[in-house]
């Protein structure tokens, strides 16, 4: 019998592990710089965590959670998303007594019985971030600039940010009734799910994925019409910040959110060539979550975006990323005498950090020369028997032909200057 990796999932191979941690790594490094520190959550959760901070109507909780019981008849759900855990964590720990503004950076897999296609699947890595701890509006743009920050350090161009204010609780009611209002007359002509959505949760009409529901997202009445005067204030201030940094952005009043805990900022960016799935990364303010997880209420912020589409993005868009994928330098011996001369000089090179292959395998010259060819490296170390006898080595530049006689102790100053 032959096994198949589940429908929705990948391997990272390791041809491809390379660009996965440059990626990680310039994440870390710009979350780093705002001042973000990492927290790492288990990947399963009561389930009730996610019901209650998703919402029992999203479609996360109702159609793609991995939900399971233990031996004990206890309910548990492979984490769909970092948010609700994250703060789980962040009560059940205090984090707040220990800085008033957290800020909190996490990276890893997450899961959904999503529909699996090109950059959707159901095991997927996000990364994300999550600042605990105040309602200024500053944050929000602090928050939106950090990805922007992330994603043109790793020098990605075609994408935009899309905003928009889903308001707070009391101004989210009268903008229900306006969008029932609207909605009304078209109820026969919705699908089920809308059906369903428009007495849970009407603002969802607008997110609805199937062509004719869409076609009356145009005239719906918008959000932003029905902002009070403090959540007004607020997304203006949000775009004055933004202004001030010289983001550029889109003011889209269709972005809904799939997730139940938004209250006013909402964002997404958007890749311009990856088809349906091309939301890199979406966020927005929660600031009742906290407390409806049993922490003091607590405003705060936060955005996750999917790696795999990332990479897509990066891929589509052409951006070569500075991976190490051949090894810097290749070594070639003549005989056992010229390998255990070899043997110190290879491990101090690695202790240097400089990527050095070699083939026990092959025993002669020349084929030792071919696998060096065939690895791609730049370097060949070529030890022969002129080498062996007078004590240097010779350095080969694999690519120009270019030889260099070197005593051993000299080798790692010039591999490690080109
Ligand atoms: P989300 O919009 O559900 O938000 O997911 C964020 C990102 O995760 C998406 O923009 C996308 O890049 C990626 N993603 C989502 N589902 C899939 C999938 N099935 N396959 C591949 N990639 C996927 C959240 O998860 C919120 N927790 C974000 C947040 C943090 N809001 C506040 N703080």
């Amino acid at each position: 019998m032959k096994y198949k990796i589940p429908r929705g999932t990948f391997d990272i191979l390791p041809k491809d592990s390379a660009s996965w941690q440059y990626v990680t790594s310039i994440f870390r490094k710009t979350a780093s710089s705002y001042g973000y520190q990492e927290i790492t959550t288990p990947i399963f959760e009561q389930s009730d965590l996610f019901e209650r901070s998703s919402g029992e109507s999203s479609d996360v909780v109702q159609k793609e959670m991995y939900r399971f019981e233990d031996r004990k008849g206890r309910s548990f759900a492979l984490r769909p998303e970092g948010t609700a855990p994250v703060v789980r964590s962040y009560v059940e720990n205090n984090l707040g007594v220990l800085s008033p503004r957290t800020k909190l950076y996490y990276i890893g897999p997450m899961f959904r019985y999503d529909r699996p296609q090109a950059g959707r699947y159901r095991q997927f890595y996000q990364y994300g971030i999550e600042f605990i701890g105040s309602d200024h509006p500053y944050y929000d743009a602090e928050v939106i600039a950090l990805e922007m920050e992330f994603l043109k350090a790793l020098g990605l161009q075609k994408f935009h940010l899309e905003i928009n204010s889903v308001g707070c609780k009391s101004c989210s009611v009268d903008y229900e009734t306006a969008l029932k209002e609207y909605f009304r007359p078209h109820l026969p002509e919705l699908c089920g799910d809308c059906q369903t959505r428009f007495e849970q949760k009407p603002r969802r009409l607008l997110d609805c994925k199937v062509p004719s529901c869409r076609q009356f997202r145009v005239q719906a009445p918008s959000q932003i019409d029905f902002l009070d005067a403090g959540c007004k204030e607020h997304f203006s201030s949000v775009q004055q910040y933004l202004q001030q940094m010289k983001i550029e952005y889109r003011i889209n009043p269709a972005i809904v959110r799939g997730l139940d805990y938004y209250t006013n900022t909402a964002f997404e960016f958007i890749f311009e060539g990856l088809g349906a799935q091309n939301t890199l990364a979406g966020g927005g303010r929660y600031n009742y979550l906290i407390e409806q997880i049993g922490g003091k209420p607590t405003p705060a912020i936060g955005f996750a975006g999917g790696f795999e589409r990332l990479l897509l993005a990066l891929e589509e868009e052409g951006v070569a990323l500075p991976v190490e994928t051949k090894p810097t330098a290749y070594l070639i011996c003549a005989g056992e005498a010229a390998l255990a001369f070899a043997m110190p000089m290879l491990r101090d090179l690695r202790a240097a950090g400089i990527w050095v292959d070699y083939n026990a395998d092959k025993t002669s010259f020349k084929a030792q020369m071919k696998a060096s060819d065939q690895s791609g490296a730049r370097f060949a170390i070529i030890i022969g028997e002129d080498e062996l006898q007078e004590g240097f080595v010779t350095l080969k530049n694999l690519q120009s032909g270019e030889q260099l006689r070197l005593a051993p102790a000299d080798l790692s100053g010039v591999l490690l200057k080109d």
